[in-house]
Parts: C-alpha cells; sequence; structure tokens
C-alpha cells in the first residue's frame, strides 16, 4: 500500500512543465545522484567542498534561472524551483548555496543596468558566486533597522559596517551589500551596492560554526572605509530596501524548493525502513502509528509541491507574491522540520545514528524555520496583508 503511493509522486496536475525544464530537471538529477550526494554526509563534517563546486560550474548549474545572453540556461522561477528540489534531495548545504547565488544574481538582473548586467551575469552564469548582504549583528528580523552606512563624497560611497550570517561569505566574488544613505528616513532610506571581494576595506570576518547545513559557508562581512564607484550603486538611491524586499520574496521560493527536496530524501529514507523492518511479527509499515507518520509526510510534501509550484509561476508571470511566498515558506519550512523528525521516529535509535543520514536531515532542516524570513515575521506578514485588503 505505501510502496503504491510512490507511483504518483511528484505528479502535478495543474500544469505542465516544459520540455526543457525536464530536461533540466534530469541533468541536475543525475548530477546530484553521481555528484553531490556522495558528499553531503562528508561536507556535514568538513564544510564547503571546493572540488565539488568545481564541477557544478562546469556543468552550468550556476545559471539555470539566467537567460542565455548571459550565459545561464534560459530558466525561471519554475526551473529554478526543479533544480532546487532535486539538488536537495542529495544536499541541502548545496541547494542552499545556489539560493544565495541566485537570489544575488535576481537582484542584478531585475535592477541593474544594461552595463552592469553585462559586467556581472555572464561571470554569474559561469564561474563566480554571488552574495545577498542584508542582515546585521543587531539587526535580522527588523531588516530597516540596519546600520551600516554609505556616505557619497563627491565622487565615491564610502561604505562602513559589518554583516553577519552572511550565506557564501568568503566564497563569493561579490556581494550585494544593504547599506543606509539617508539615516533620518527608514526603509527610504536604504540603498544597494555592488561589491568586489577584492575591494580594499572589505574583509571577511568570523565563519559560523551552525548546526546544520554545514556544507554551505556562512560569514561575517567587515566594511572600513570602502570606495565604491557612483557604477556600484544598484537601483536608484533609497530603493535599497524595496529591492531587498522583492528579491527575498522570490528567495522564499527557492527555500521551500530546498526544504520540499529535504522531506522527499527523508521520506525516502524512512519509507524504505519502515517496509524492511519488522516488530511483533510484521513489517512496521504495516502498523498504524507508522503509516499516520507517513501519510503526514505526503500530506505535506504535495501541499508543499502545489504551493512551490503556483507561487513561482506567479513570479514568472511578474505577479506580486508576497503573500504567498511567505505562506509557502512558512508551510514547507515546518512540513520538513515534521518529516524529518518522524522520519528519525520511524528509524527509532537508528535514526538518531549518524550513519542514517536523517538526523543531518533534521540539523539542515531547523533553517528554513529562521532564515530569509523566520516563521513568525512572516506569520505577521501574512497576518496583516489578510487584514488590510
Ligand atoms: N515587495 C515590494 N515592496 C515591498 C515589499 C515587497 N515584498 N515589502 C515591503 N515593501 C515596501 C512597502 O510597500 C513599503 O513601501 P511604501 O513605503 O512605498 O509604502 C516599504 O517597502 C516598507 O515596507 P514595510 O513598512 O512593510 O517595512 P517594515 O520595516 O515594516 O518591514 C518586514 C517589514 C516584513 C518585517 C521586513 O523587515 C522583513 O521582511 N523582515 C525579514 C527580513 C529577512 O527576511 N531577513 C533575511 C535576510 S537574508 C537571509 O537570511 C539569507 C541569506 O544570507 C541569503
Amino acid at each position: 500500500m505505501i510502496a503504491d503511493l510512490n507511483k504518483n509522486k511528484g505528479c502535478i496536475m495543474l500544469f505542465e512543465f516544459t520540455d526543457e525544464q525536464k530536461m533540466i530537471q534530469k541533468m541536475v538529477k543525475e548530477f546530484t545522484k553521481n555528484e553531490i550526494k556522495p558528499l553531503d554526509m562528508e561536507m556535514d563534517r568538513n564544510g564547503f567542498n571546493d572540488e565539488l563546486w568545481k564541477k557544478i560550474k562546469e556543468n552550468g548549474l550556476l545559471g539555470i534561472p539566467l537567460p542565455e545572453e548571459y550565459g545561464g540556461a534560459g530558466g525561471n522561477a519554475v526551473t529554478g524551483a526543479l533544480a532546487l528540489r532535486e539538488i536537495s534531495r542529495g544536499s541541502a548545504s548545496v541547494a542552499v548555496t545556489l539560493d544565495a547565488h541566485w537570489l544575488a544574481t535576481d537582484i542584478v538582473f531585475h535592477h541593474g543596468t544594461r552595463e552592469q548586467k553585462e559586467k556581472y551575469l555572464h561571470k554569474a552564469s559561469e564561474d563566480s558566486i554571488f552574495a545577498f548582504a542584508l542582515t546585521e549583528p543587531s539587526a535580522g528580523s527588523d531588516a530597516a533597522g540596519i546600520q551600516s552606512s554609505a556616505e557619497f563624497d563627491g565622487t565615491h560611497w564610502v561604505l562602513n559596517g559589518t554583516k553577519a550570517w552572511i550565506t557564501n561569505g568568503g566564497i563569493s566574488d561579490l556581494y550585494i551589500i544593504l547599506a543606509k544613505t539617508d539615516e533620518k528616513k527608514s526603509t527610504k532610506g536604504i540603498s544597494a551596492f555592488l561589491v568586489e571581494a577584492e575591494t580594499p576595506g572589505f574583509s571577511v570576518g568570523k565563519k559560523e560554526d551552525k548546526m546544520g547545513i554545514r556544507g554551505s559557508m556562512t560569514s561575517e562581512l567587515i566594511m572600513n572605509n570602502i570606495k565604491l564607484t557612483k557604477e556600484s550603486l544598484l537601483g536608484k538611491v533609497g530603493d535599497g530596501f524595496k529591492i531587498a524586499m522583492m528579491a527575498l520574496d522570490g528567495a522564499r521560493i527557492s527555500i521551500s524548493a530546498i526544504a520540499l527536496g529535504l522531506s522527499e530524501a527523508a521520506r525516502e529514507i524512512a519509507v524504505d525502513y519502515a517496509i524492511q523492518r519488522t516488530a511483533f511479527g510484521r513489517p512496521i509499515a504495516q502498523h498504524q502509528s507508522v503509516q499516520n507518520m507517513i501519510a503526514n509526510m505526503d500530506i505535506g510534501i504535495r501541499n508543499t509541491e502545489l504551493m512551490m509550484f503556483d507561487t513561482a509561476r506567479m513570479k514568472d508571470l511578474e505577479k506580486r507574491h508576497t503573500k504567498e511566498a511567505a505562506m509557502l515558506k512558512i508551510y514547507s519550512s515546518e512540513t520538513t522540520m515534521q518529516t524529518c523528525k518522524d522520519a528519525i521516529q520511524i528509524l527509532g535509535g537508528n535514526g538518531y545514528s549518524r550513519d542514517y543520514h536523517v538526523e543531518r536531515y533534521l540539523r539542515d532542516a531547523k533553517i528554513f524555520e529562521i532564515g530569509e524570513g523566520t516563521s513568525e515575521i512572516l506569520r505577521m506578514l501574512v497576518g496583516s496583508m489578510s487584514l488590510n485588503k
């Protein structure tokens, strides 16, 4: 009975994926199986794997959602979600690194000038990793509370401040940094800047020793009187907050794709185990309490899948999807936490062992209830949008 559920896994009836999307999904699935998944446990112990990332670059994964004119695969938000879901089935760490890269490249694509796009997007498709730096030691959920500053001295922008918890900090070639350009204004006093890693005065601080997604790099960034040309401003002065919020709407779809892939990986281990392991003379899959957990996993996975592709489609049609992306991220992150927790429960003592992967998945899953908007902030956002209609 449980095996039958697998037959329809991944079947979405509302819309068809294009041939190109199916082809990219197939390629990413193969690459994940052969190159990424075998290294996930090793990355959990030893961190970011340079050799793997060389192969990721060589195989064109960096540019999946970027247009062909910039060397990308011509994908969109739906394609990106398909790819991240597959990658996350092999390693949430690798998927998170790509998510942060795509969050930053999406900003350059949507808000950059022709020159900025020409200068950076080819590199983003080929061999450069990008990062997005909003969070600070004392400003996480309250994004408008950042204190990093940028002052125009007549010829240059001068940036000072510290960023914290920056995914891809230390491995990126380009950082999109949000800084205050007008102390007196709140959200409208923030602007976005393109900062190359080699810029004098820019350095990488503490590397975080994290609970999960340990194969991704997360670091502090320090800006000490960095001088930037006028051409480093992204969008208009004062547009930074909106640029960041719009980008986070899209990134919350990506995070949900990663949460979905992780849920599916945990479910697969739990189902295989439940079919093989016997207790009281029959496979534990035939015990109602175990079936209930698997049924709940499937409900969560299917709902995430439907919400995710629908929200990605909204992004591709350029419809505002702030509320939908927030609801999706709350649901997908809470689903993956419960799924990974139940997978451990089904495996019992083995689930608690590092040998069976699901304990790592649970540690990986926790970040999705925190990063790119906590569940609490997102519930506040959904609640206020629901009541202010
Ligand atoms: N799209 C377009 N415009 C938006 C927007 C969106 N999604 N969200 C807000 N805006 C606009 C508003 O319309 C408003 O514009 P007007 O003044 O012209 O009306 C302006 O921006 C200010 O909006 P708010 O008044 O809603 O701003 P706020 O200060 O109350 O903040 C918040 C609201 C939702 C709590 C916001 O601070 C937030 O999202 N916080 C969470 C931050 C977050 O997700 N951080 C994660 C950082 S990245 C990361 O973790 C991962 C990584 O390394 C890659």
